[in-house]
């Protein structure tokens, strides 16, 4: 959570840091903050405001500061309510050193009442605002030195980036477990929470390790290891993300845009996932094989959207493999006491590779010895990173903070990784999957034609976005489905939505029907599509409003529906990433009717870094 931007060079400061934090406000838009050293003048330049980057904006009202270097941060809270006090930049008493950080530091408190003690005042809640004045306390005429020993003293998780007028021409960079990546400019460098920020001034970056200590001047970075100092080289990494894929594209919402972009982000997967008939994982060798061999049960360890993909992901790999497998959501794995053991697979799914309940899942699962594989969308992420494997969705920057791009990826992955297991456990012959690979070669076409009548959602729309309460059934493979529609809805929208398998209904919720209740239903073919009917005819003989989701040509289930939206004939496993394109579009276009901000959400960001 929080965006982070720093930068050291020749430019005026304050529009590269807008500009940066502007791409980074997915992260946190509860307020906003910049400080700068100001040209000739021994004195920082500190501006912030609550609220989204706008209010900031627009109390800055175009004001120029004579500054080439300074730090900038956008905040979703933690320690502190929103608020210009609690709002980074933070300061220490003598406004000489300030720092943006990113993360949780869990002896603040401690910390804190040891400095009150030194004479330091303090004018947040934060945990933040201990750490310039640890550094001012530390300092004895080496700010390396005391930002590093400052770094000692504190426990938890952070990315951490300062300047100070006491050495105007260095900025200080640090980072444990929440990401920070350095951009590597010519007579200018950079420091950001991700490349999104770094892109229109360079594409060649330098991801920082966990315990890495980095010194930028404008000319030079130099970074070393926090305890014992020792220098570390890394050649930069080259991004090849476009600029303009980072940008909306002529779409109202990112959000959209993403939606739109499935068709290709699906193409792209199978690409690279398909070579010659065959699945192709670059990251996986001889010694993965044999490894995953030897797998006796799989645990899908994730969080949101992407748990709903590994939901789906157990179906395939269970029919796929016939490897039992367990779905467990981050935030609870590590408390259910699994019984991981070196034998097993845990296969950790994360857009943004950097979810905080994840990564401490990821964790326990190490600790434990099993092998664990990330599937991730963000590159040299937390998660990416210290995986033993790691197959990444390539679904590109996502932006809106409801995913859905991701989500395709995901399970296109997930679904490729069942098939690769199967043939590896015998279970699936070369014939089975050419047959299979051919059937989801159609898959991206299939998405372009849902897209194409999207409109056709919106007399059904019209007639429901003034509804608070919403229900999503679905059965077998698109059970998680109707989670994933019901979860779209509500956090976009703010309407109360639930999914249910539809087999469910009669043991509790159908009491909630009568006639104003609308249910969303997937029906598309499927081997539990008779009994779905079933379900469905017993909402509609209580009044229910109903609109299905199915297979296209489907009279049958039209007649017990008021709206019926059609999806491409497809498998039932691949009917998983159809079923859910109409359902992103009715939560977006309910969600854009009651004026929502569609892609940053009330209390959500898009990467939630604490536990
Ligand atoms: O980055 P991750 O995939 O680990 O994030 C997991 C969830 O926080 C995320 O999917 C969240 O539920 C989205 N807002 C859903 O649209």
């Amino acid at each position: 959570m929080c965006g982070i931007v720093g930068y050291i060079g020749y430019r005026n400061t304050l529009p590269v840091l807008l500009q940066g934090l502007e791409r980074l406000e997915y992260r946190g838009y509860d307020s906003a903050g910049v400080a700068c050293l100001e040209n000739g003048k021994k004195s920082l330049f500190v501006a912030k405001e609550k609220g989204k980057l706008a209010q900031l904006t627009s109390a800055l009202n175009g004001k120029t500061v004579s500054s080439t270097i300074g730090i900038a941060h956008t905040r979703w809270a933690t320690h502190g309510a929103p608020s210009r006090a609690n709002a980074h930049p933070h300061t220490d008493t003598k406004n000489r050193i300030a720092v943006v950080h990113n993360g949780i530091i869990e002896n603040f408190a401690e910390v804190k009442e040891f400095l009150k003690t030194r004479g330091h005042r303090f004018k947040s809640e934060t945990d933040t605002e201990v750490i310039p004045h640890l550094v001012e306390e530390l300092n004895h005429g080496d700010l390396e030195e005391a930002f590093r020993k400052a770094i000692q003293r504190l426990n938890g998780y952070f990315a951490i980036v300062m300047i100070s007028v006491d050495e105007p021409e260095k900025l200080f960079a640090f980072k444990r477990s929440n990401p920070l990546v350095l951009g590597v400019g010519k007579g200018e460098n950079f420091a950001a929470s991700d490349v999104t920020a770094l892109l229109p001034y360079t594409r060649r970056v330098i991801y920082l390790q966990d315990n890495e200590l980095a010194v930028l001047t404008k000319d030079h970075i130099h970074i070393s290891t926090l305890l014992h100092q020792k220098s570390i080289r890394r050649q930069p990494t080259e991004i090849k993300w476009t600029l303009d894929e980072a940008k909306k594209g002529g779409f109202p919402h990112y959000m959209l845009k993403e939606i739109f972009e499935q068709p290709h982000v699906a193409r792209q997967t199978l690409e690279k996932r398909i070579k010659q008939g065959k699945i192709y994982f670059d990251t996986f060798h001889q010694a993965v094989n044999k490894r995953l061999a030897k797998v006796k049960k799989v645990f899908i360890v994730s969080c949101g959207t992407a748990h709903h993909a590994g939901l789906i992901g157990r179906y395939m790999l269970e029919e796929y493999t016939r490897i039992p497998t367990e779905v467990q959501v981050s935030s609870e794995f590590r408390y259910t006491d699994p019984i991981v053991t070196r034998d097993d697979l845990v296969v950790l799914i994360s857009q943004s590779g950097e979810t905080a309940d994840t990564i401490a899942a990821f964790r326990e699962a190490k600790e434990n010895g099993a092998m664990t594989l990330a599937i991730v969308n963000v590159v040299g992420s937390t998660i990416a990173r210290e995986a033993d494997f790691v197959l990444y969705t390539h679904a590109g920057p996502e932006i809106g903070v409801a995913s859905t791009k991701a989500y395709i990826a995901q399970l296109l992955t997930l679904m490729l990784f069942a098939f690769h297991l199967g043939v590896i456990k015998k279970r699936i012959s070369q014939t089975t999957l050419s047959d299979l690979l051919k059937e989801l070669q159609k898959i991206p076409s299939a998405i372009t034609e849902i897209l194409k009548n999207e409109k056709q959602l919106d007399v059904a729309v019209k007639a429901l976005y003034q509804k608070k309460n919403f229900l999503f059934i679905g059965r077998g493979y698109n059970f998680p489905t109707a989670l994933e529609g019901a979860l779209k809805l509500k956090e976009i929208s703010y309407a109360h939505a639930h999914g249910y398998a539809g087999g469910e209904m009669k043991h509790g919720p159908i009491a909630l029907i009568d006639h104003t209740q609308p249910v969303i239903c997937i029906a598309s073919e499927s081997k539990t599509y008779g009994k779905m009917l079933s379900n469905i005819q017993e909402i509609k003989a209580r009044d229910a409003i109903v609109l299905t989701i199915a297979s296209k040509g489907d009279e049958q289930v039209k007649k017990l529906s008021n709206w019926i939206f059609y999806i491409p004939r497809v498998l039932e496993i691949f009917s998983t990433i159809l079923s859910v394109v109409p359902l992103q579009l009715f939560a977006y276009k309910i969600a854009v009717r009651n004026q929502r901000d569609v892609d940053q959400p009330r209390n959500l960001a898009k990467s939630v870094t604490v536990e």
